[in-house]
């Protein structure tokens, strides 16, 4: 298991904002996050709890509005032992573009929002072949056409020159694998990539996902809302509420001894296949506030089951290293458990 090994990507007290006419809106306060080589991440939280602004903050892909306050994203180094801060590189520079899409892929939830409506898919697969490798025409379109079968799309000679709006969800968010696929990433995040898709569907793509994850060695950052999702997929696990991390570990002692009281109340959201199909986390009570209405203290102390009146307003827990590899953030975590 390579969990001593340094990880390929490790973001330090990340803290990203938004301008807006009424203030900042913090959306990430302080995350600290490990992601190992050959293994696969899963970030779990409800929405609006920070993970696709992680990732954005992590591709530096944010809107203008976006500031990134303080924080470290340090990818290991290919060549020299010091890892590259992506937060000192300019977003648009010659580096951080060469890191995109080539050590760094995304995919995302809704394949139309980066496939564009007026080219072909193997236009755009090409244009990333070309960014990224050092190939030619001829070889850049046989390597298309591999990465279109290895995704599982059919007749792919074909598909190559066909538009996104001829292709069913399902074979876009494909071809969104493919093209991740053909700049040869060692880190790939998927935010949300079956969301949007049927319920059959969605288990293809999962199984696909694994199967890359595992014949490339990548290091896969999985982010989803959905614990089920977290528990078919994830080596290791982190939960976040509300632009922190609140918990992770490796997925067996996230299941088996939660230690924060979101997470527990997380996995009591998995549906129960026996019970009839109910609302999204029926057991958490009220919502997540809006980052402008961040509490004090604990972010999750006014719907925690167990606040400690007095000492969970007051100021946010500091990450606890309890176990190797497992950290959580919680004045009860110790009492609780
Ligand atoms: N472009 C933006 N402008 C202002 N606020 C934003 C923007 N993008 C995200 N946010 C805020 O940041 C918070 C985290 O958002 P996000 O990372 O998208 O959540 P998640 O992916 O976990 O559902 C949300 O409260 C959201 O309102
Ligand atoms: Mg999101």
């Amino acid at each position: 298991m390579s969990m001593q090994a340094r990880p390929v990507l490790s973001i330090r007290d990340l803290r990203t904002s938004f301008q807006h006419e009424g203030g900042m809106i913090k959306a990430l306060d302080g995350v600290s996050l490990d992601v190992h080589a050959s293994r696969t991440l899963g970030i779990v939280g409800e929405s609006g709890c920070g993970k696709s602004v992680t990732a954005r903050s992590v591709m530096r892909i944010l809107d203008s509005s976006a500031r990134i306050l303080s924080g470290e994203v340090l990818l290991q180094s290919g060549t020299g032992p010091e890892p590259l801060d992506l937060l000192r590189l300019p977003p648009d520079g010659r580096l951080m573009r060469s890191i995109r899409g080539g050590r760094i892929a995304l995919i995302f939830q809704e394949p139309m929002t980066s496939l564009s409506p007026l080219y072909t898919i193997g236009s755009q697969i090409l244009e990333i072949i070309t960014t990224h490798r050092k190939v030619g025409g001829k070889e850049a379109r046989e390597m298309a056409i591999h990465y279109l079968r290895e995704v599982g799309i059919p007749r792919p000679e074909e598909r190559i020159d066909q538009y996104p709006f001829q292709l069913s969800g399902g074979l876009r968010q494909r071809t969104m694998i493919a093209m991740a696929l053909a700049g040869d990433p060692e880190i790939l995040i998927a935010d949300e990539p079956t969301t949007a898709l049927d319920v059959t569907t969605q288990a293809q793509i999962l199984d696909l996902l694994r199967r890359i994850q595992q014949e490339n060695k990548l290091a896969l950052i999985l982010i989803t809302h959905d614990m089920g999702v977290v528990a078919e997929m994830s080596d290791d696990v982190a939960v976040m509420y509300l632009g922190r991390v609140v918990e992770q570990g490796p997925v067996d002692r996230i299941f088996h001894q939660p230690r924060h009281p979101y997470t527990r109340l997380l996995l009591r959201s998995i549906p129960d296949i026996r019970a009839v199909p109910k609302s999204r986390l029926p057991t958490i009570d009220g919502s997540v506030p809006h980052p402008y209405r961040r509490p004090s203290g604990c972010p999750f102390h006014p719907r925690c089951p167990d606040a400690l009146p007095g000492i969970c307003e007051r100021s946010p827990p500091a990450e606890v290293e309890y176990a190797p590899q497992s950290r959580v953030s919680c004045y009860r975590a110790e009492t609780t458990q």
